[in-house]
Formats: C-alpha cells, structure tokens, sequence
C-alpha cells in the first residue's frame, strides 16, 4: 500500500532524519553537487569534499569559471571524475541559457550535463516541491522489501515502475522530506547488508517482506558481468626531488587525467630499466618494486610499480612530490605510489 507511505514516512523523517550539510537550505546548487557527489560515494566520504568545493567554488558562476586543475583537484580520490566535468558543463549552461538562475522545471534540470532521472528527481523534490521520485538503490530496496517484489530492481523497466509507483502518492508541500525520508530509511533502518532494523521502521506493520519474513531475498539484483583484469606496470620516476608525470588520453578510462607513466603488462626490473632508457630519463637504478590492485567498476588493475632513480627529466612533466598533492589531482589508482 504505498498510499500509506507519506503517512509514515514523513513523521518519522522530522524525528530522526541526519543533519547533513547540503540539509541546511533548498539551495538547488548545494543540493545538486551533494546528490552528484553521492554517487557512488558515501555519506562520510563526500562531507570533506563538499565543505571544501563550496568552499573554493560557492557559486554556479564560480564552477563555470573554474579551470580544470582547481576541479581535477577538488574531486582527487571522488573517482568517476566525468562527474566534475559535467557539472562544470551544466553551470556554463546555466550561466549561458538560463542566466545564471537554477532551471526551475524537470526537463530542464534533466537536460543538464550528468544529470538522470535520478538526480532531477532529487533536486525538483527537494528544492521545487515536485511531485518527482528519486530512485536510486535505497529506495528501490525500501520499495522491493515493502511490496515484497522479486522483480529484478538491476532492471530499468522495474526503476521507471518503481518511480511511477512513488510520483502518485507524493504528498504536496512535503515532496522533499518525502524523498529525502525514503533515502534515509534506506541508509539507516532498512540496511542493505546485514539485518534490517524492522522492529525500528515506521512501516514494520504494512511491510509486507516483514509479515512474510522474506527481507533476506530481497532485493533481487541480476547478476553482474566480471570484472576483467588488466596488468599494468607503473613508474615512479624520481629525478632529485622531481617526480614524472603525464596525462591521460581524452578518450577511456580516466580520461584527460593526470597519470605516472606506465605500459600494459608486468615488467621486469630489466626491462623496467629498458623502457625507462627508451623514455630517455638516463634511470641510474631501481628502488623498489611493489605490488597493488585498483578496482574500477568495469575493470581491476593488477599493477607492479618500479621506483626508478633518474638523471634526466625528459618526456613528461616533473613536479615535486609537494607539488602533486597541492596542485595536481592524480587519480587514486596511481597516487598509491606516492604514498609509500
Ligand atoms: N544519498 C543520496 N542523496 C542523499 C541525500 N540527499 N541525503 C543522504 N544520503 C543521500
Ligand atoms: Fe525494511 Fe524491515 Fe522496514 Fe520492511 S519493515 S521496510 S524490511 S526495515
């Protein structure tokens, strides 16, 4: 009976929602740099990051004019870095079509660069009052273990089902703490591992996984494709106090970003040594090898890093290891190395 849920919901949300802080206003800037933030990435992990993006860039104006070194280091460690660059695109047209005043409609907002159903829904509830759910994977677990439904939620025919069930039973005046109090039972009572807290959730009594006792198989997801693994050699060339550095190709993973050299492939230190001659950085010797994995969703890493001592900066860009954590946003995958 998802008529009921508002209901619930909505109390139970005044009492015990978080203070987070893209909580404070409607602001439909602050609420959509937290909810492209939030994907893929938790609450305690973006808090940092959007205090200092604010910080640094407070205004829709301020991100469209913002160079690509200042983003690439605010979103450092984020992953997904296509996100910051898409909210760099929808500020510049928000600055250019809308003259720098927030679209106030959901297909406007859902026109904007990076933005899906999701996030437009996010915003146009929670700063519009529209009537327009926000499904992501809280709530179609909330809304899977509710009705008791085994239809696989990795579908997008059961997303578009679920968001029409929600669009007609969104309560007006309240459509943000609606949203937002489905996503937050989601994150805090209906747990996605482990044991949900139903002798704690405002709807353990019209739940019908909960009557049934059949929460631990729900949601149904179908099952993903493995990951292929890729082998991968990087260096970590040190030249004095200097460190090498290049960027990425503008097309693939991690695109246009800054990277440490590196070739497909494990190495030996011998030929480790021979590509870094045929770069022409003179390597006088190694340091070290060592051995890591980085986890992408497509895609694991196996990478061998070779710490090579060198006398000559060429090819690539040289900067200080201070230089790299201040000024240069390097993906996680390789500023692993740096932190040995
Ligand atoms: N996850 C995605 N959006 C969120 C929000 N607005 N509050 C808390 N967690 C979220
Ligand atoms: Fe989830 Fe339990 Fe609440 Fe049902 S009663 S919505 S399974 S926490």
């Amino acid at each position: 009976m998802p008529e009921r849920l508002p209901e619930r919901l909505l109390p139970w949300y005044a009492a015990h929602r978080r203070d987070l802080p893209w909580r404070e206003n409607k602001d439909p800037y602050r609420v959509w740099l937290s909810e492209i933030m939030l994907q893929q990435t938790r609450v305690e992990a973006v808090k940092g990051y959007y205090a200092r993006f604010l910080q640094e860039l407070p205004t829709i104006a301020a991100l469209a004019d913002a160079s690509e070194q200042t983003l690439l280091k605010l979103w450092e460690g984020l992953g997904y870095y296509s996100r910051v660059r898409n909210l760099q695109k929808a500020a510049q047209t928000i600055m250019r079509d809308y003259g720098g005043r927030f679209p106030q409609t959901y297909d406007e907002v859902r026109g904007l660069a990076g933005v899906g159903p999701y996030t437009a829904g996010a915003i146009c509830s929670i700063c519009f009052d529209l009537p327009t759910p926000a499904v992501d994977g809280n709530v179609l677990r909330v809304m899977a273990r509710y009705t008791a439904s085994y239809a696989p939620v990795t579908e997008e025919k059961v997303k578009r089902e679920t968001a029409r069930t929600l669009a007609a039973v969104y309560p007006a005046g309240h459509c943000g703490e609606f949203t937002q109090a489905l996503m937050e039972l989601g994150a805090t009572v209906c747990l996605p591992n482990g044991t949900p807290l139903c002798e704690s959730c405002p709807l353990s009594d019209l739940c019908a996984a909960n009557r049934r006792g059949c929460w631990r198989e729900l949601p149904v997801k179908a099952a993903k494709k493995p990951r292929r693994t890729e082998e991968r050699t990087v260096f970590i060339l040190r030249c004095g106090e200097k460190l090498a550095v290049c960027k990425r190709p503008e097309r693939g993973l991690l695109a246009g970003l800054w990277q440490l050299p590196d070739v497909a492939g494990t190495l030996t230190a011998q030929e480790a040594l021979s590509q870094a001659e045929q770069w022409g950085v003179h390597p006088c010797g190694i340091e070290k090898v060592v051995k890591r994995t980085h986890i992408f969703t497509h895609v694991e890493w196996k990478l061998t890093g070779c710490y090579l001592l060198c006398t000559q900066e060429n090819a690539f860009s040289w900067f200080t290891a201070q230089e790299l954590r201040e000024k240069i946003g390097l993906p996680t995958a390789y500023r692993q190395f740096l932190e040995e």
